[in-house]
């Protein structure tokens, strides 16, 4: 089996084509990147030499490169992590998120029809239903939950998603959805929550809590997110949508105490910024549907997941250290200074 896994160099990408590679021997994995700000390469130096591994660094908008891809490799299986994927970008400048995340998978789509294709995996997620209040614990999203969308970032997502369906009903494309709730581990980029409260609490700076650090997300060791997508490629039914998440809701500050008693740092760091503009307050899945029909479960517990993922980035600074020196330094002084 051949797949193409675009955006692969990101975080949770990565983590899919080490999970691919090591379950799978005998399939030929492609990666396809362009390599934003997002994508590292130095991530996928391990793999870079397999045989049966290949890297390709195009624009998933680009249709050109992409059909020269499909001719070269006939793909069986087509898995599209590739997006901007930060709320706060999306917010300081949307235009880039409509171009990739809407325009980029239509064009993946397009050669899935043109070249044929046993499945198109959309990876989706949680925030296309928007949130949930803080006061009814007993609401949570399910894949019948309608859209509801807050930023452009996931607005962009939702519309991809409409689309991805779209070329299911019209065109009789086999695609499939998962929509996770929000993921950590080894190879996050160092602009979200979890590993930027680490490499800040590691170097002694403030530790920015937006708002009253109240806001609930549903958290996910990245594995078990991979797991995920791989038994829905495999066994998932076409057309469906599957909501992936692990029963595991946090207050943001919460998780920022809980990483300043694992690495030892002082409570004191901690420093309220103002919000996130639309901010949303509480995202939880149910994950019922994917349970019940392929068997999923979640298997790293929060507290595991936690330390395992603080050791990663004590053990791993040769791949952090070099993002927070470059251009991430400007990024942090046009969202984080004044605010
Ligand atoms: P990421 O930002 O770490 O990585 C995105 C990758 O896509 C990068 O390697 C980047 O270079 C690449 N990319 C961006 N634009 C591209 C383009 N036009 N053409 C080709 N490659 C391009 O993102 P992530 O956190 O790994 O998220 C991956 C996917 O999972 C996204 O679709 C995101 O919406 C979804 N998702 C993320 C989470 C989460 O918690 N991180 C949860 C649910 C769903
Ligand atoms: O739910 C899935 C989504 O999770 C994915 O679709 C997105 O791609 C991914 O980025 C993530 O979105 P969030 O906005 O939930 O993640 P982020 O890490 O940016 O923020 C998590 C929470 O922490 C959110 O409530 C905002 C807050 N936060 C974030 C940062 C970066 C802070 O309080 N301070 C910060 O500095």
């Amino acid at each position: 089996m051949t797949v193409i896994v675009t955006g692969g160099a990101g975080f949770i990408g990565s983590n899919f084509i080490f999970y691919m590679l090591k379950k799978y021997p005998s399939y030929r994995i492609i990666c396809l990147d362009k390599l934003t700000y997002a994508g590292n390469l130095s991530t996928l130096a391990p793999v870079m030499d397999s045989a049966n591994f290949r890297f390709v660094k195009a624009d998933i908008c680009d249709r050109e490169a992409v059909y020269k891809l499909f001719e070269e490799e006939h793909p069986e299986t087509v898995v599209n992590f590739a997006a901007e994927s930060h709320v706060d970008r999306s917010i300081e400048n949307p235009g880039i998120f409509l171009q990739t995340n809407i325009m980029g998978t239509s064009v993946l789509m397009d050669a899935c029809l043109r070249y044929g294709i046993k499945r198109f995996h959309q990876v989706s997620t949680d925030e296309v239903y928007g949130d949930l209040p803080l006061d009814r614990p007993d609401l949570l999203f399910t894949e019948e939950t309608s859209l509801h969308t807050s930023s452009p970032y996931s607005s962009s997502k939702a519309a991809a998603d409409l689309l991805v369906l779209a070329y299911h009903r019209t065109y009789g494309l086999p695609v499939s959805i998962s929509r996770c709730s929000n993921n950590y581990g080894p190879y996050h980029f160092p602009e979200k929550l979890i590993p930027l409260m680490i490499v800040n609490a590691l170097a002694d700076k403030p530790l920015p809590v937006y708002g009253k650090g109240e806001n609930v997300r549903d958290w996910l060791y990245v594995e078990d997110h991979c797991k995920a997508i791989d038994l829905i490629i495999h066994k998932g039914r076409e057309g469906e949508v599957y909501n992936i998440g692990g029963h595991n809701e946090m207050r943001n500050i919460d998780i920022v105490k809980l990483i300043c008693k694992e690495l030892g740092k002082s409570e004191n760091l901690i420093t309220y910024v103002s919000d996130r503009k639309g901010h949303d307050m509480r995202y939880a899945i149910d994950p019922t549907k994917i349970h019940g029909e392929l068997g999923w479960l979640p298997e790293t517990r929060f507290k595991d997941g936690v330390k395992k993922t603080v050791k990663w980035y004590l053990d791993n600074r040769a791949w952090w250290e070099p993002i927070i020196s470059g251009e991430y330094k400007n990024y942090y002084e046009r969202m984080y200074k004044n605010r």
